[in-house]
């Protein structure tokens, strides 16, 4: 069997520049390289209310704002199908019968899971349908029969269970579900770009983001707020790169171009350190020098946003389409899901089995 790839977004706010480096660059990297059968990118809405079910309004405004957040850095509509995931029904109907296969237990022992429910304070009264949302993931990965699921390093308990859950549905059943393999970042910087302030991962609720729709001014503005090295006072002083966010986000966005363009004095990242640990180069330049590096990527995504934001009805229209074609997929793998445990009763077969068992003669 060839490569069908999978992957989703829970939309519960706009993508930022961690998600691009965590992420959506390799979906664009591996959308390009075109190695694969089929490409799904799932708006995992439904999961997104297991818990913001009180705040349904957040989860629509933002279906919208994620697939603009792809379109912007390229993920190409014509080579990947990005779908709604309360859309595809199929989907909870195939949670409904996996449910069976999964016990309690296992669920509260699912790493992501637990950490989970302690963050959202959940502890004795977890709403099911959070604990059950591994199952509901593992509906989303199988009905596409995906056997390549890129995530992050939080995701690998998921990937784990689901296929746990394929493994179990085969041997009882007879197989019919499809393996996962979970690809992950490539490097530990890659899975947890820090914020702006340099604390922990980049995050909406620390406010340290620089959102990918973010204009050129805002962008400006965090790239000068930004942590550097507070030691390093005056130009002459020596500078740390350890822990100095300009160095950091510099590792994940700069390329030799952009000295040759923007900073032709130096000619890569390594003479630029160690200017800067020597002393004698100060954080405006090196915030300046960054600011057009990042601007040089995310002034691409803008024009992009902009074209799609001014034709709203192809936005819409490209996951109706997306939407129509994980139907079909799912249907399809349901109706099998179906067939193997034997509740299929309005086909054919059926009719002629109980025509067989009850005829008298
Ligand atoms: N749980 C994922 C997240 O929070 C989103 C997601 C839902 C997903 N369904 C998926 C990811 C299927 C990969 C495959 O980021």
């Amino acid at each position: 069997m060839g490569k069908i790839i999978l992957t989703g977004d829970r939309p519960t706010g706009k993508l930022h520049i961690g998600h691009y480096i965590g992420s959506l660059r390799n979906r664009v990297k591996l959308q390009d390289e075109g190695d694969y059968d089929k490409f799904f990118i799932e708006i995992a809405d439904a999961q997104a209310l297991t818990d913001n079910f009180a705040n349904p309004k957040k989860i629509r405004d933002n279906v919208i704002e994620v697939v603009l957040d792809y379109l912007s850095v390229g993920i190409d509509p014509k080579k990947v199908n990005i779908f709604i995931q309360s859309e595809v029904p199929a989907l909870t109907e195939l949670t409904f019968y996996y449910m069976n296969l999964v016990t309690v237990a296992r669920l509260m022992r699912n790493p992501t899971v637990k950490s989970e429910i302690g963050l959202r304070g959940f502890e004795n009264n977890i709403p099911s349908g959070f604990l059950n949302y591994p199952v509901s993931q593992a509906a989303d990965i199988t009905a596409f029969k995906a056997n390549c699921v890129p995530v992050g390093n939080d995701q690998l308990p998921m990937i784990e269970q689901a296929n746990e859950i394929v493994h179990r549905f085969n041997s009882i059943y007879g197989d019919v579900l499809v393996h996962a393999d979970a690809i992950v970042p490539e490097s530990s910087m890659a899975a947890r770009v820090p914020g702006i302030d340099g604390k922990a991962k980049m995050s909406k609720s620390l406010d340290n983001c620089i959102y990918l729709s973010d204009s050129s001014e805002e962008v400006k503005r965090k790239v000068m707020m930004m942590y550097t090295d507070p030691n390093h006072i005056k130009v002459e002083d020596p500078g740390k790169i350890e822990g100095n966010m300009v160095f950091t986000y510099l590792e994940l966005f700069v390329t030799p171009e952009h000295f040759k363009k923007f900073l032709p004095d130096y000619q890569n990242l390594d003479e630029l350190k160690s200017h800067y640990q020597r002393g004698g180069l100060g954080d405006v330049k090196i915030k300046r020098f960054l600011y057009d590096v990042l601007e040089d990527t995310l002034s691409e995504f803008r024009t992009r946003r902009k074209y799609y934001e001014e034709h709203i009805e192809e936005v819409y229209n490209i996951i109706k389409d997306g939407t129509k074609a994980a139907n079909e997929t799912a249907n399809e793998t349901l109706k099998e899901v179906k067939r193997a445990i034997g509740i299929d009763y309005f086909d054919d077969s059926f009719l002629n089995e109980i025509t067989k068992q009850y005829s008298r003669d």
